[in-house]
């Protein structure tokens, strides 16, 4: 077993171990011994997958459990779960000792994170990743939200879960594209900051995912320790998102959030490039490692149409974009740039002029 331990407004422990979803009860129940009801959250998918693995675990530890369960899907990730979720707790009567455990991938995690912070002013929850996004990026660190007709993640919280149990068997079921999603963000690690994870991911970490996943949310672990509410170094996280962001949207969502970072990525490093910013060996090294792992490499849509789509995120304000930008291999750094600059920097990068 890989244990990462997490030491923010909260602590806690990620625990990544082949098989240990059957144990899942005996650590919620270690973890909250006062607890005696778990409102175990989860999509469809997941839910007819590993639901009744959960739930017997869970009951097995004396527990008693209620089940919520959605349509998956990002559409789903909205205020009307929410409420819909926070009704479900009311009424099965959960208390302030109880809790949530969300199995699922990022909006299970998401929207889960954010009821039990707010139901009851906040209770437990304890995150069961089954996706390697989830696993490597969204089930640590405590973001919280759910999606609204402005834009995605507009409302939720900071609130650190109480533990996190990751069973990488469970990965074996997932999607080959949406599997392709989480190695973009376990690539971008190594260009953030570790240049160790860039040699591990050399060889395909994809039949034994255990230390790679465990680098990861290390990594991870480090970037929150270090700004846990995004004010500054958390952003770094963000490496090939502007770019990303604005080719989901400019593909109506076709293009998926990893293959976009990915594009992203590469974007920036090109970009890094020709500003003197960036070694060159970058971008090469990049391109052989995303295609490596099934990622794309060429950004479809021209310089202007994606600096008005990166410009358009709902949350950025001002006449200046911070952008992450590769250094040198397995090291990024954060750039302000006045939004002026942006369809150039993409143009350089290889997007079409
Ligand atoms: P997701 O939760 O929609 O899962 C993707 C699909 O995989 C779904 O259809 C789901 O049913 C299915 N699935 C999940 N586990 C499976 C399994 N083991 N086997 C088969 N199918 C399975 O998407 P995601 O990529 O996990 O997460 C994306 C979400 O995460 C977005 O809403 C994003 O905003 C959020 N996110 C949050 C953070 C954070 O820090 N909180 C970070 C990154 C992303
Ligand atoms: N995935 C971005 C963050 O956690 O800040």
């Amino acid at each position: 077993m890989e244990t990462v331990a997490v030491k923010a407004s909260k602590a806690y422990q990620v625990e990544i171990e082949n098989g240990a979803l059957p144990t899942l009860g005996t650590r919620v129940a270690s973890l909250l011994p006062r607890a005696r009801q778990a409102m175990l959250v989860s999509d469809s998918t997941v839910a007819a997958l590993y639901g009744e693995t959960a739930e017997r675990a869970l009951r097995e530890a004396g527990l008693r459990v209620h089940r919520f369960t959605f349509p998956s899907g990002e559409a789903s990730k909205t205020p009307e779960t929410l409420c819909t979720l926070w009704n479900a707790l009311a009424e099965a009567g959960l208390s302030r000792t109880d809790c949530i455990v969300a199995l699922g991938g990022g909006v299970v995690g998401d929207l889960s994170g954010f009821a039990a912070a707010t139901y009851l002013r906040g209770i437990a929850c304890y995150q069961v990743p089954t996706t390697l996004l989830a696993m490597v990026d969204s089930s640590v660190g405590g973001k919280t939200a759910v999606d609204l007709p402005a834009g995605k993640n507009l409302c939720g919280t900071f609130s650190q879960p109480v533990g996190v149990l990751c069973d990488p068997l469970v990965l074996k079921t997932l999607p080959f594209r949406i599997y392709a999603d989480g190695c973009a963000e376990v690539i971008k690690y190594g260009y953030i900051g570790d240049p160790t994870l860039l040699q591990m991911l050399e060889t395909s970490f994809i039949e034994a995912p255990e230390k790679v996943i465990a680098r990861c949310v290390a990594n991870k672990r480090d970037v929150v320790e270090a700004d846990e509410h995004d004010n500054g170094a958390r952003q770094l996280l963000n490496l090939g998102h502007t770019g990303g962001h604005a080719i989901e949207r400019l593909s109506d969502f076709s293009i998926s959030h990893g293959e976009a970072v990915a594009i992203g990525m590469l974007l920036a490093a090109k970009g890094a490039v020709a500003k003197g910013l960036c070694t060159p060996d970058v971008p090469t090294h990049m391109e052989k490692m995303l295609q490596r792992y099934s990622l794309p490499i060429r950004c479809p849509y021209g310089a202007d149409a994606m600096a008005e789509a990166a410009l358009a995120d709902k949350k950025r304000r001002g006449g200046e974009i911070t952008l992450v930008l590769p250094k040198k291999l397995g090291e990024s750094v954060l750039v302000p740039m006045p939004v002026t600059a942006l369809a150039d920097f993409f143009a350089a990068g290889g997007a079409k002029a």
